[in-house]
């Protein structure tokens, strides 16, 4: 599959990059700056550009650029994206004295990245820390994944299935964003409580 990664520069975008090279597909990282993205690309061994230039002619773009810049992204890409289904791994996320905590009231990253491109967009991926995904074991979690499209929720289901250890989950409608936003608070918040590098594993699934 040729998956475009835009922001692929980042610590999420090239550990995606990297484990998506090993197994076989076709990757490309995109950059607000081109010559980043070639830099970074050639050092993972996979291709690079700018962001608009990656997500042209691919079969899946991730939107990988860190969370406050989604939206906007999305907004700049809509027409160099298309048609193409969209993975949003987004948490809009603060980091207070109490702990880290759900940014947004409503809605989720992801419903407001629908609302802007043409193509249908999923959502997940988003408490699976990019460390974890870098290191040649998968990480020991489920993957959940939600959409309100079922074939580019399968697309998304079939390549988060081979990203880790448990098995990739379809967590219902992309109205569940929210909670898969949300979440990933309450898993980065345990994270650095216990000093531990925590993940999902829903119980009870043959
Ligand atoms: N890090 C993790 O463990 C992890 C785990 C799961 C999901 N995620 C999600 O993955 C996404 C990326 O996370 P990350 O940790 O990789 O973030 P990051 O390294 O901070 O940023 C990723 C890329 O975003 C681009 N960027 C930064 N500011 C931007 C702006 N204002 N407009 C457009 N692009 C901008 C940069 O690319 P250029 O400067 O090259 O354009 C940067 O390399 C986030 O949505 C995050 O929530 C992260």
């Amino acid at each position: 599959m040729k998956v475009a990664i835009a922001g692929g520069t980042g610590t999420f975008g090239r550990a995606l990059a990297a484990r998506l090279r090993d197994l076989g597909h076709d990757i490309a990282i995109g950059s607000r700056d081109e010559s980043r993205a070639q830099e970074r690309a050639a050092v993972l061994g996979v291709s690079g550009g700018t962001n608009e230039s990656v997500v042209r002619d691919a079969d899946l773009v991730v939107l990988a650029v860190q969370s406050s810049a989604a939206i906007d992204t999305a907004r700049e890409l809509a027409d160099a994206i298309g048609e193409t289904p969209v993975l949003c791994v987004a948490s809009d996320l603060r980091f207070t004295d109490a702990g880290v905590v759900p940014a947004r009231s409503s809605g989720s990253v992801a419903e407001d990245v629908a609302a802007l491109v043409c193509g249908p967009v999923v959502s997940g991926l988003q408490a699976i820390p990019a460390t974890h995904l870098a290191l040649p074991d998968p990480p020991d979690q489920d993957a959940l994944v939600c959409g309100d499209d079922p074939e580019a929720k399968e697309l998304v289901l079939e390549l988060a299935d081979h990203l880790v250890a448990g098995r990739a989950l379809d967590a219902g409608p992309l109205a569940n964003a929210r909670a898969l936003e949300d979440m990933t608070a309450v898993i980065i918040h345990v994270n650095r409580r216990y000093r531990a590098v925590a993940g999902l594993r829903l119980t009870g699934i043959e």
